[in-house]
């Protein structure tokens, strides 16, 4: 899978693709992710790609036409399945989009600044807008390392064991269970029986039940889809 981003900030997104997960999926060839600096498109003088909105109001825009100009270079080599815009009034990213995502081929991600990007953009060039929680950033670059990280670890061979993303939670709409570690008994604090057991059964049974008492107690929306 080919994941290219367009950002004023490529510096910022170096240091979340080179480390473990994601750095294993691109040393294996699973994952590419390019970043391209939207300076790199501009036509105007010191490398400028905002400026002020019309109808006055505090807050620069994101110009339309260094925009139009990096991703339409960029889709002349590649066909791209979604061109998605990070934005705070996108839809909610959850795992279901996750999931979704993970299955494209080329994705194109352009993270936004200031107040934004051209509307006229948006209109024209974005298939899909995606919000990464009802707060806001200063830039869409952490809200990209997100959805890549939550994408990327996804794809097929990443993860060492393959059932492990199919166990993470939201996969079914419930909370993971709680996970121990050794020791059994670390200061009289005791790992429950069950999971000594050696019954798969009965473990498989204590997990579902305690997936489904945590999403009760913490998440209980998301049990409104059951
Ligand atoms: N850019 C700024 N805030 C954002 C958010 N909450 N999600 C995605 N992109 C953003």
């Amino acid at each position: 899978m080919r994941i290219d981003i367009i950002t004023v900030l490529p510096e910022l997104l170096q240091s979340p693709f080179s480390h473990s997960i994601l750095k294993r999926a691109k040393d294996k060839g699973l994952l590419q992710v390019n970043t391209y600096n939207l300076r790199d498109y501009t036509t105007y003088k010191h490398g400028q790609v905002d400026d002020y909105q019309f109808g006055g109001g505090a807050g620069m825009v994101m110009m339309p036409e260094p925009m139009a100009n990096a991703i339409e270079t960029l889709s002349k080599d590649i066909s791209y399945d979604d061109i998605i815009y990070l934005t705070p009034d996108g839809k909610r990213f959850d795992q279901r989009e996750a999931n979704h995502l993970s299955l494209q081929q080329n994705l194109l991600i352009i993270c936004g600044h200031y107040k934004g990007i051209d509307e006229r953009i948006r209109q024209h060039f974005i298939t899909k807008e995606i919000s990464i929680g009802d707060y806001v950033l200063s830039g869409g670059e952490l809200a990209a390392a997100v959805l890549v990280d939550a994408i990327g670890r996804l794809l097929p061979g990443v993860l060492n064991d393959e059932t492990s993303a199919l166990m993470d939670s939201f996969q079914d709409n419930l909370l993971a269970p709680p996970v121990y570690t050794r020791p059994a008994d670390f200061r009289n604090w005791k790992v429950p029986e069950v999971l000594l057991s050696g019954d798969p059964k009965k473990v498989e049974e204590w997990r579902h039940d305690q997936s489904l008492q945590r999403t009760k107690q913490r998440r209980p929306d998301l049990l409104g889809d059951f």
